[in-house]
């Protein structure tokens, strides 16, 4: 059966074609789907001059964007409509007006196709993208660790609509905090990548920058002291620097030790999360997982524990619509969303 998905909770607006198998075929729940296109179009050059993602500009966007994403998808797939047995659509969380137009497009082309519209949890998304990538392989049960632009969150992830949160940010999300970051050194926008090139020439060992709740039992983050040290290793205190460019020596140093920082938490949470669970399969996705420093990090603990890592290539990272390819799943468990569903902004437990 072939699934369109379609993606548009953020500034990415996104259209796959999926292949799978259909919803009563014996294997359905356990199928691993394959990606016959994915087509990304990236608000980034847009958002850029705001230093940020201006809500209002990335619903009127992802309107110009979404038909003519859908159209080339099915382009690259060889497909047409007609042969579309389901469609899905990511409804929460997510930018509100962005959300709205995602939903809309899909609700229509579902009740003009005759076939079943599916409601997608992003981040259950995000972490499905794990299992798209190592379609030989179960990535369930794993501990969930989703890193993104706005989120932070733990999960453990029973199957791929099964996932409990086991925590999440108190304040910034781990993406939103790079890219403050870079806005502070300069770095450009979106910050993570620019943070990351910054890095490359200097001292992880430059500044002690705090870690929370590191060595703290909970399973949660904060990244705005963080933010705030960072903040006053490059002004001082008092901020008499303001206004003098500084040397690149010293933001190389300052993105190095930042970065440093974030991911020692990352990691050293995941494992907690892996003791806790007693789970030996760790799951990683969104935008932050791009980052090279993190990969190896990460990489180099698993193996120490001797855990499989599911580590998706960059572009099944950042946001995509193939992840939403966790409809199959959805689909063989009788979640069929009704032409009444709304968006849900805000974040809520995946599996609810
Ligand atoms: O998952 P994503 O594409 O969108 C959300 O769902 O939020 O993540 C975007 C985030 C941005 O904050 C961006 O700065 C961050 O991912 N990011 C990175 C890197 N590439 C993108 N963060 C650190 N290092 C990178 N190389
Ligand atoms: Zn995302």
């Amino acid at each position: 059966m072939l699934l369109l998905a379609i993606e548009t909770t953020c500034d990415e607006t996104g259209a796959a074609v999926l292949e799978g198998a259909s919803p009563d075929s014996p294997d359905a729940l356990t199928a691993v789907p394959t990606i016959r296109s994915s087509v990304v179009a990236s608000q980034i050059a847009i958002h850029k001059r705001f230093g940020g993602v201006v809500p209002e500009i990335a619903a009127r966007e992802h309107v110009r964007q979404v038909l003519p994403v859908i159209d080339e998808a099915l382009r690259q797939a060889g497909v047409t409509l007609g042969q579309i047995g389901a469609v899905a659509v990511a409804t929460r969380p997510g930018l509100v007006g962005a959300l709205v137009v995602g939903l809309t497009a899909a609700k229509s082309l579902a009740w003009a196709l005759g076939v079943p519209l599916v409601a997608v949890d992003h981040l259950e998304g995000h972490l499905y993208a794990c299992q798209l990538a190592h379609p030989d392989r179960s990535v369930y049960p794993c501990v969930g660790l989703v890193v993104s632009g706005g989120h932070s969150s733990l999960y453990a992830c029973r199957g791929p609509i099964e996932a409990e949160l086991l925590g999440g940010t108190v304040d910034d999300a781990a993406g939103e905090a790079f890219d403050k970051v870079a806005s502070l050194l300069a770095l450009g926008y979106p910050g993570g990548p620019g943070v990351e090139r910054a890095a490359r020439s200097g001292n992880p060992k430059a500044f002690a920058f705090p870690r929370a709740f590191l060595h703290d039992d909970r399973l949660a983050f904060s990244f705005s002291g963080l933010k705030t040290a960072v903040l006053y290793a490059l002004k001082g205190q008092d901020a008499r620097t303001t206004g003098v460019a500084p040397p690149p020596e010293l933001v190389a140093d300052l993105a190095a030790s930042f970065q440093e920082a974030v991911v020692d938490i990352f990691v050293s949470k995941a494992a907690r999360a892996l003791d806790r669970t007693g789970y030996s399969r760790l799951g990683i996705g969104g935008g932050v997982a791009v980052n090279g420093r993190f990969r190896s990090k990460v990489e180099a603990m698993a193996a120490g524990r001797g855990v499989e890592l599911f580590l998706p290539p960059p572009s099944l990272c950042t946001d995509n619509a193939a992840m939403s390819g966790v409809a199959f799943a959805k689909l063989a468990a009788g979640q069929v969303a009704g032409l009444d569903v709304d968006v849900t902004p805000g974040l809520v437990r995946p599996g609810r």
